[in-house]
């Protein structure tokens, strides 16, 4: 069952998600066109995503709930092209990446996303500026001056200015996971994929942290996926998933917070 036909998505915003052109607000940065996904135990096949076509538009955050097994994170892993699904074709930016080679996804992935996790889990050794810069110099060898200088204002602009020579056991979680989140971002994503990074938070880093990745999403060219358990994330969304059972049961735009 396709259950996202179901959704008052085409009544209430439905032509946007048409809009082909790129870089505009609201371009399809990934679709998911007909995507399940099964998992056998040995004896049983169980189909544990069904059917599922969407689109993840640039310029919102989308947020993805639903209780503990119902599918969320088979869901994220299948658009973070770590997961690779029974059926359906996956499409980033406009091109269909279903059949590509491991190492063309893991260029994909370095390249064009983004991911943020509910654990920082910076180097300790490194510093923060380092750590944002990890994983450019892992790909490229030489990390270039306006590198550098693109991660510094990354991370001035999350508020983490005076850290950039700390060590990540000097900072609170919420730091950390703002450090996180510059690392993810440094590649300038299209597609940031977080997995419940609030969840090892307190309340008002959790609003910090929730309140930068609103913002990231309100640029054009990208799109933010969060998955939570937290219904406090809810009002952050622009645009509500909810997943039931292996399938999306509720899909809508809010009026922005
Ligand atoms: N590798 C796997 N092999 C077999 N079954 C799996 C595998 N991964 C997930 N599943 C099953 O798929 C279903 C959905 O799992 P998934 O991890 O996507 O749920 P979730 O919504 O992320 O749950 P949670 O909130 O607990 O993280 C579960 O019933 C799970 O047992
Ligand atoms: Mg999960």
């Amino acid at each position: 069952m396709n259950t996202i036909s179901q959704s008052p998505e085409s009544e209430v915003d439905g032509p946007r998600s048409r809009v082909q052109s790129q870089g505009v607000s609201g371009t399809p940065v990934l679709s998911l066109e007909g995507v399940a996904r099964d998992f056998s135990d040995g004896r049983v096949v169980r189909r544990v995503l069904k059917e599922t076509t969407l689109d993840i538009l640039s310029g919102e955050m989308t947020v993805l709930a639903g209780p503990s097994g119902s599918g969320k994170t088979t869901l994220l892993t299948i658009m973070g092209l770590v997961l690779k699904p029974s059926t359906g074709r996956v499409v980033v930016g406009g091109e269909d990446v279903t059949g590509f080679s491991e190492d063309s996804l893991a260029s994909i992935r370095q390249q064009r996303y983004g991911y943020v996790f509910q654990q920082a889990a910076l180097v300790p050794a490194l510093d923060v500026l380092d750590n944002v810069l990890v994983g450019t110099a892992i790909q490229g060898g030489r990390v270039s001056a306006q590198t550098r200088e693109k991660a510094i204002s990354l991370l001035s602009g999350l508020g983490m200015k005076d850290y950039l020579l700390s060590r990540p056991q000097q900072l609170s979680t919420g730091q950390q996971q703002r450090a996180g989140i510059a690392r993810a971002l440094v590649s300038d994503p299209i597609l940031l994929l977080c997995d419940e990074p609030t969840s090892a938070l307190d309340v008002e880093s959790s609003h910090i942290v929730l309140d930068t990745l609103k913002k990231l999403s309100r640029d054009p060219r990208r799109g933010v996926v969060l998955v939570t358990h937290d219904p406090r994330v809810f009002p952050y969304a622009d645009r509500l998933l909810k997943m039931e059972d292996g399938a999306i049961v509720y899909d809508t735009r809010q009026v922005a917070g």
